[in-house]
């Protein structure tokens, strides 16, 4: 009996531990990308380098909002693909052959900014130079020795993204970008502006599969955040926490950010159509609401609209544009195949619009339909949400958006009926090699589907707070 209890023990403990292995830590989640990830992306670029070149890439500068407070810190999105590092004040030098420096054999070197008791109690940790090179996987330095670097590396062919104008001096760092953007302006080395522009276009358009993975779970995240935002909404909410609504599913589900700041529009404001304000108190009961916003997860962003009548159900004129808007980009999707020109998910939509205006009487001729649907389809997504890329013919990996609208502001030259009506529906396209997969689907999309949503109860429907005057 106690042997079988003892085995019983063991097989257990062994469970135990293996689980104990496997479980992730809650401060090291699953989906971050690792070094390797970015040392690959390096390798990748070095490749693409001529002889006796150098790339030089900049950490994004931190921006002042106002007196002693900056806006919130975003890498620029090269650099964190590049590196990894999150930190300001930083560079990447990416040398086409090793170089000797300082006895040392380096073909890359990432300046990061040294610890600093002072500044870290204020503004928390930094990786430092140690933490950086064992996290990162990278050989660094201290930003302050990059000067040194840059007199004795053989610099024949500099490539570099355009230096930042308007960074400002730190006193409280003794080598802040700003130093460091002058130290490279006074070595008066030529540098190249615009290839590495091209070049990282051209390697972020595809995506890894570790990468498509985070785009995946920033588009769920924000279509979670449509369906809910579908099911609380009521009349006489306020675009503002409408906004609020979204934004507040996307920090439950652990996206710290929008890609772009939220587009939320009633009515005629759904007309503007980068109508950021959320400005309108209380949305009337017959209104359309557009809403555009993105999560952003571990630095990848969504991009996702879906437009909803306030009070559940689409008036016939509503119902009519929404569903040729749905047509138009039932068409742009079908275009989204390996090896279509860039602008043939939009040739499509913009036929299939043009066509369905002149039906309604909107317009009376085609090439008038520019002034309902003033703006293209698709863009990449990912570390921006207008994503680097070649906009070339479609690669298999790369993400894009389809998106086609009709707008028709009041007071415009048609029936006042269709006035205040703005629509937009985006989704966001997985481009495979077989063709399509509508990352997004999950976000209810068509007329029916959406009044289905919007007659079921929210999780939020009981979230009521005190009135204030
Ligand atoms: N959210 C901006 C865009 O759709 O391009
Ligand atoms: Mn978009
Ligand atoms: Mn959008």
């Amino acid at each position: 009996m106690a042997a079988i209890r003892l085995c019983v023990l063991l097989v257990w403990a062994t469970i135990t531990a293996a689980t104990a292995q496997s479980r992730v830590s809650p401060d090291k989640p699953s989906d971050t990308l690792d070094k390797e990830f970015h040392r690959q992306r390096r390798e990748q670029l070095r490749k693409q380098l001529p002889a006796r070149s150098v790339a030089v890439f900049f950490a994004a500068p931190v921006r002042n909002r106002s007196n002693d407070v900056d806006h919130y810190y975003h890498q620029d999105p090269d650099f964190y693909y590049l590196t990894g590092y999150t930190e300001p004040n930083a560079v990447l030098i990416v040398y086409a052959e090793p170089q000797t420096i300082n006895g040392k054999q380096v073909k890359e070197l990432l300046f990061v900014q040294p610890n600093n008791a002072q500044a870290e109690l204020w503004n928390g940790k930094r990786l430092g130079v140690e933490g950086s090179a064992a996290t990162l996987g990278i050989t660094t330095q201290p930003n302050t020795a990059f000067k040194s670097y840059l007199d004795k590396a053989d610099l024949q062919q500099v490539y570099i993204k355009p230096l930042p104008t308007d960074v400002r001096d730190d006193e409280r760092d003794n080598a802040d970008l700003y130093s460091l953007v002058e130290q490279f302006r006074a070595k008066n080395v030529k540098a190249d502006e615009k290839a590495l522009e091209i070049v990282m276009g051209q390697m972020r358009e595809e995506k890894t599969p570790e990468e498509i993975n985070l785009l995946r779970k920033a588009v769920t995240i924000s279509a979670l955040g449509q369906i809910e935002v579908m099911k609380a909404m009521q009349p006489n909410m306020s675009e503002l926490e409408v906004q609020g609504l979204h934004e507040f599913v996307h920090n439950k589900y652990g996206a710290h950010h929008v890609g772009y700041p939220s587009i939320v529009g009633a009515g005629n404001n759904g007309c503007v159509l980068h109508y950021i304000e959320s400005g309108k108190p209380s949305i009337s009961n017959n209104e359309l609401v557009l809403m555009d916003v993105g999560a952003e997860y571990k630095g990848y962003t969504a991009d996702v609209t879906r437009t909803i009548p306030a009070n559940g159900k689409f008036s016939p004129e509503q119902k009519a544009i929404y569903e040729l808007v749905l047509k138009a980009q039932d068409a742009g999707i079908e275009q989204c195949k390996v090896g279509n020109d860039f602008s043939a998910p939009g040739q499509a939509a913009q036929e299939v619009i043009a066509e369905g205006l002149v039906k309604l009487g909107i317009i009376k001729n085609k090439s008038e339909a520019r002034r309902y649907f003033p703006h293209g389809t698709s863009h990449y997504i990912g570390l921006d949400v207008h994503d680097a890329g070649t906009y070339g013919p479609f690669k298999a990996n790369s993400v894009i958006t389809v998106e086609p609208g009709i707008y028709i502001p009041d007071g415009s030259p048609c029936d006042k009926k269709w006035w205040g009506i703005g629509i937009r529906i985006e989704d966001d396209i997985l481009i495979t090699d077989k063709g399509w997969e509508n990352l997004s689907k999950l976000a209810p999309r068509t007329v029916a589907d959406i009044e289905k949503a919007m007659a079921q109860p929210s999780a939020l429907d009981d979230f009521k707070l005190p009135e204030i005057k």
